[in-house]
């Protein structure tokens, strides 16, 4: 089935790369948060982005007005009708999972696909909440969504076999490599591996073995790691990789995923990475400069 209208829930971090996507392949796609504020920075942040792509020469003007005018912004769930693929980003809370697709299940046609960008809760848990739980699944992209290349399809226990094609399909559409797993797991195989190796970054520091820089830099010249773990970190947000190692841990009882009482802090702190300015670098000065966080 052709997909002429996307529907993505959130606004945030990769609910607008996602939507992004989509209009940049044509697709209208309509992009919902709970109020009108923070889809209008999502719309600015969309808009800035393009705008460096102009200025590099990368983009014309013309093709940057046609993809904005593509992204529909809306406040309302009710919108999701007459859409052909949606996909939600909202935080990573099962529990507000499970209510915002029990009501896009009353909104949805029969035979469009429900899919989650969830990095660790459960896909079988969230179509629990819908009728019929073999059109939902996980798509999980990679941040940022436009540029990442990877997306990781994760089947839940009652996901159909014809679902996970189709999204397959869709991921390849949006110019994607997709890595579909061969069952549910805690987590996606890159978001798991990659989990570990972020929360051993953030124990390092709190130990006092190094720096906020020096750590960033051993794993970018020792690793060859296009960023250090502390800058993604940030990339993620601090709530989002929390959350994640928060679930790992729970659910693997394995103290490699054990979250380290630092990220806690800095949450409450609202340091929640690039997002709000400051996390394990402060982004209010140019150029961001690395934190002394104990
Ligand atoms: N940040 C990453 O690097 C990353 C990468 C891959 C997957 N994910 C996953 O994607 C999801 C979103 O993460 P994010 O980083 O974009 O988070 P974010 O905090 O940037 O954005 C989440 C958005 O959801 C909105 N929201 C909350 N309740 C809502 C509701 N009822 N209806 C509509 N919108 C609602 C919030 O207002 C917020 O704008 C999470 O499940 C996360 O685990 C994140």
């Amino acid at each position: 089935m052709e997909i002429k209208k996307g529907f993505v829930l959130g606004a945030g971090i990769m609910g607008s790369g996602i939507a992004q996507l989509m209009a940049q392949k044509g697709i209208e796609a309509t992009l919902v948060d709970v109020n009108e504020d923070i889809v209008k920075k999502s719309l600015g942040r969309i808009k800035k982005g393009l705008d460096g792509r102009v200025a590099k020469g990368k983009m014309t003007e013309e093709e940057v007005a046609g993809i904005l005018s593509r992204i529909k912004p809306s406040t309302s769930m009710d919108d999701a009708a007459g859409s052909d693929f949606v996909i939600e980003a909202v935080i990573e809370d099962v529990k507000l999972k499970q209510k915002v697709f029990a009501r896009l299940d009353e909104v949805t046609r029969d035979d469009v696909i429900l899919a989650t960008n969830t990095t660790a809760c459960s896909i079988s848990e969230i179509a629990s909440a819908v009728k019929d739980p073999g059109r939902v699944v996980g798509m999980h992209f990679f941040n940022p969504a436009v540029v990442m290349k990877l997306v990781e399809i994760m089947p839940g226990l009652a996901s159909k076999p014809e679902i996970v094609t189709r999204t397959r399909e869709f991921a390849e559409f949006l110019g994607k490599i997709p890595v579909v797993t061969e069952k549910e797991g805690i987590a996606g195989i890159a978001s798991r591996v990659l989990a570990a190796l972020l929360n051993e970054a953030v124990w390092v520091l709190y130990e006092g073995i190094g720096s906020v820089a020096d750590i960033d830099t051993a794993l970018k010249m020792g690793a060859n790691q296009p960023m250090g773990p502390l800058a993604l970190i940030d990339l993620i947000g601090i709530d989002t990789h929390l959350s994640k190692t928060r679930t790992l841990y729970e659910k693997l009882g394995d103290a490699r995923y054990r979250p380290c009482y630092l990220l806690e802090k800095m949450v409450l702190a609202g340091y929640l990475g690039r997002k709000s300015g400051k996390g394990f670098y402060d982004y209010t000065v140019d150029p961001p400069q690395p934190m002394v966080l104990k």
